[in-house]
């Protein structure tokens, strides 16, 4: 799904709120031309029964993504608890009631032609309404991609880093044009690395494997709550090492997990059928222990959720202008 934001949203930009349309970045930003920005995806989930709308782990997502910025030496100057703080503002200055993607993103941003960077940097935070990222319900149909995972050694694939997804558009637009839902990345050893924009979970022999983090992959904050849940409420063996390419085509089950995807199953990759082409019953459960843990349902997880509405955050600047006028 692709969510275009309204004008009229409210966004943090500059150190200040105000409307997204007026949110605007010069043409010689060098970040534009150069790739150099650092970006995040946090979710939000409207529970309904609760009126309550659930932050999932807004500070693990921060910190992430501060110590990201360190890589390309970008700065930002507040602690990882305010920027949740501007987070649950954003939230209430929009009065969202639906589910939220949330996307921090920090830039080089001096104006001017040359590529090594300088000290000017600036961040933004942009909230907006977000529904299904894949359709996923009936599972998915993975291909794997001719285009390699980027090198730790030439742009770290942990790092979130703008540039670094110009690999995952060419990986993308790849497997739609091949009729697949989402491409799946080898690395330059031939291992599975992870989709072009989730990691990839393998269910086999009664083990959940998924690639250390060392295979160029993204260190996903979906991946450890996946991982935590799968050994805590399941009680499965959670092992991560190498797979191979030909473990896709054997393995029981298969799923991706993100911010954004959630937990979606993949029945097919290739052409060939995960097992029968059926939602496999790890997946099953996963994806029902996920949906449960970020709406606030399971007990035990509470501590991966900020709740915004109870949270009565204090709003700042312009409280009387800049607040919803948002239409969802
Ligand atoms: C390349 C890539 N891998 C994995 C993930 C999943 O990470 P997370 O669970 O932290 O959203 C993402 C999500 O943005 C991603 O872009």
């Amino acid at each position: 799904m692709k969510a275009e934001g309204d004008p009229n949203l409210i966004v943090y930009f500059n150190g200040q709120y105000m409307r997204l349309g007026e949110a605007k970045v010069g043409i010689l930003t060098h970040a534009l031309h150069y790739g150099t920005g650092v970006f995040e995806g946090i979710r939000a989930h409207w529970d309904e029964a609760a009126q309550e709308l659930y932050v999932m782990r807004p500070k693990e997502h921060y910190e992430r993504w501060k110590q990201n910025c360190g890589i390309l030496r970008i700065a930002i100057p507040l602690e990882a608890e305010e920027l949740c703080r501007i987070t649950l503002e954003l939230m209430c200055r929009n009065d969202f009631r639906t589910n939220v993607y949330v996307r921090p993103l920090a830039y080089k941003s001096a104006e001017r032609v040359g590529v090594s960077p300088d000290a000017e940097d600036a961040f933004a935070i942009v909230a907006l309404p977000f529904g299904e990222y894949l359709h996923a319900e009936k599972g998915i149909h993975a291909g794997v991609s001719s285009w390699r995972r980027i090198e730790d050694n030439a742009i770290p694939a942990r790092a979130k880093i703008c540039g670094a997804y110009v690999n995952s558009a060419l990986a993308s637009d790849d497997a739609r044009r091949c009729g697949f839902d989402e491409a799946i990345f080898l690395n330059e050893s031939g291992h599975v690395a992870e989709g072009a924009t989730c990691n990839l979970f393998m269910v086999r022999k009664g083990k959940l494997i998924t690639p250390s983090v060392t295979e160029n992959a993204l260190e996903g904050i979906t991946r450890d709550s996946v991982m935590e849940l799968a050994r805590r409420e399941m009680g499965l063996e959670v092992v991560e090492r190498p797979i191979d390419r030909s473990e896709l085509y054997v393995c029981d089950e298969l799923f991706f997990t993100g911010t954004a995807v959630g937990v979606a199953p993949i029945v097919k990759v290739d052409h060939r059928p995960v097992r029968e082409a059926r939602i496999g019953a790890v997946t099953r459960e996963m994806q029902q222990l996920y949906f449960d843990a970020t709406r606030g349902h399971l007990q035990g997880y509470w501590n991966w959720l900020e709740p915004v509405y109870q949270s009565r955050v204090e709003l700042g600047q312009d409280r009387d202008s800049l607040v919803g006028s948002v239409a969802v």
